[in-house]
């Protein structure tokens, strides 16, 4: 099957297209100008590039041409020293300009990937696809707006859409959790820990995605892509100091001065287009819980996450070590 990737230069996209060549799949990515050395390491795996951008609609209708199946996982996520309207015309339009170009191609389905961040805080663990959504902040917020748009393309009957929402996706590869692991390995414990937290391992979450892209019955469906099981952030933190072999942070600090120091620099950073040291969405990662239930995925799709949480923070651990990064 001829597919499209989005996003394969980045963490989960780049496994996400390793994973379609290994079962059979001819990949194309889309890749920016600018992608450089992470494009160049795609091409050496066997995947096909074309240079384009979310925001320029004639270099996704060339994206497009050929095409089965669309997994679109690009989105603005990791920096905050943008705009709201920089995050709506990636996360939302973006989408917009990318289900219609599918369309126009004659894509049979497209796999959008949102996030599980659209439900906000749990209020009532674990949540379903079907608890309240309550996007705390401007990605949240223009991550919802992007699977509205691809679910109504959906519903319009010209083509399939399967909206995935993948849950704190970890795994070799990604810095994101690098913080956290250097948290387990210090004194302070930012917090009472009493959160809820929920890990996905990407070599799990890439096959979600594969069975949301294959499974006939999925189209029009939402699913939650979540690990095995979730945690307190003490009981995460306490997990991961075992693995490398520390004992957990005993100083605790309040959580109100740090996201008050992050809403600072937000407002500081943000209308000079500066990346922020510290933002509100960092610190909110202390207090809002987050738990979901997978079992619509594991029932419909046949979702199976294999990595047990040890398993996984072990194996992170090792390529952390393997690049110097611990
Ligand atoms: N990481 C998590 O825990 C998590 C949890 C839930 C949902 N998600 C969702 O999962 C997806 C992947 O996340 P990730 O952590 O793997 O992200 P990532 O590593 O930051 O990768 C983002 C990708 O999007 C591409 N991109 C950004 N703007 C683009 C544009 N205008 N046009 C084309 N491509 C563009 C980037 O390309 P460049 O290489 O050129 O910058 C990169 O390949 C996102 O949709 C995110 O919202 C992530």
């Amino acid at each position: 099957m001829k597919v499209l990737v989005t996003g394969a230069t980045g963490f989960t996209g780049g496994w996400l297209a390793r994973h379609l060549v290994r079962s059979g799949d001819a990949v194309r990515a889309l890749v920016r100008p600018t992608s450089g050395a992470a494009a160049d390491a795609l091409r050496v795996a066997g995947i096909e590039t074309v240079t384009g951008d979310l925001c320029a609609a004639a270099s996704l209708a060339k994206a497009c041409v050929g095409v089965e199946v669309v997994y679109h996982i690009a989105a603005s996520y990791r920096t905050a020293g943008q705009s709201a309207s920089d995050y709506r015309e990636v996360n939302t339009e973006g989408t917009r300009r990318l289900v219609e170009a599918s369309e126009a191609a004659g894509v049979r389905r497209v796999v959008h990937c949102s996030t599980g961040g659209v439900h906000g805080h749990i209020e009532d663990p674990p949540a379903t696809e079907d608890a309240p959504l309550a996007p705390g902040d401007v990605y949240q917020d223009t991550k919802l707006e992007g699977e509205q748009v691809a679910r109504a393309a959906g519903e319009s009957g010209r083509i399939e859409v399967v909206v995935a929402r993948p849950i704190g996706i970890y795994g070799p590869g990604d810095t994101r959790f690098l913080k956290l692991f250097r948290l387990a390995s210090g004194r302070v414990m930012i917090g009472a820990g009493k959160a809820f937290y929920h890990l996905t391992f990407i070599e799990d979450l890439v096959e979600g995605f594969r069975l949301c892209g294959t499974v006939p019955e999925a189209a029009g469906r939402t699913y939650l892509l979540a690990g095995p099981r979730y945690t307190t952030l003490r009981e995460l933190v306490a997990l991961i100091a075992a693995e490398l072999g520390t004992r957990p942070p005993r100083l605790r600090i309040p959580v109100w001065p740090i996201w008050l120091a992050g809403a600072l620099c937000e407002l500081v950073c943000v209308p000079l287009r500066v990346e922020p040291p510290l933002y509100r969405r960092r610190v909110e990662f202390f207090t809002k819980s987050r738990a979901f239930d997978a079992s619509r995925a594991r029932r419909e799709l046949g979702f199976a996450p294999q990595v047990d949480l040890e398993e996984g923070l072990h194996r992170t651990a090792v390529w952390y070590r393997e690049q110097g990064l611990l």
